[in-house]
């Protein structure tokens, strides 16, 4: 069990581009164990590779009541999307904020599961915008940038002085 450090924005790393899984190897094995552990302890619903500051496309979600059903996307891409819908969202890289952001409602995502074999999988929902959530920070980029520059400053020096308090 190993707990990861997860960046908070705005550190600059989460805008870093994540690459694509080449192999299945026992490191990428690892790095999703130690992504759930993570997860779960931080009673996260998704955790992408770039928030623990790993640059790989690999992405772990679990939107069970029950925290019982994890699921696991490498390499994720949309292939179709239909609709949009507005829900409000949350970040484990930007702790205690939560607003709302316009998604596709319905998409179909093709990825490999953690044995490299390629499924795809259509889905709405709570699950649709957290793929969607988690795909935005492979391609580095944090759900706050939606949002007016105005709120995105204020959240920006709120978490910059959480940081500093912590730190102090
Ligand atoms: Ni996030």
């Amino acid at each position: 069990m190993a707990i990861l450090n997860v960046l908070k924005y705005p550190d600059e790393n989460l805008h870093i581009v994540a690459e694509q899984v080449k192999e299945v190897d026992e490191e990428i094995k690892t790095l999703i164990s130690d992504m759930f552990d993570t997860m779960y302890e931080l009673n996260g619903v998704g955790l992408a590779a770039t928030q623990v500051d790993r640059h790989v496309r690999v992405v772990v979600i679990d939107v069970s009541e029950e925290r019982n059903q994890p699921q696991v996307f490498i390499n994720p891409k949309i292939i179709a999307s239909e609709g949009e819908i507005e829900g409000e969202e949350g970040c484990l890289s930007v702790p205690g904020i939560y607003d709302k952001v316009t998604r596709a409602e319905r998409i179909t995502v093709s990825a490999w599961d953690e044995n490299g074999e390629i499924f795809n999988l259509e889905t709405d929902g709570l699950l649709a915008k957290c793929i969607q959530h988690e795909i935005d920070h492979l391609n580095g980029k944090v759900f706050v940038e939606y949002l007016s520059r105005l709120k995105q400053n204020r959240i920006k020096s709120k978490l910059l002085k959480q940081a500093k308090k912590e730190f102090a």
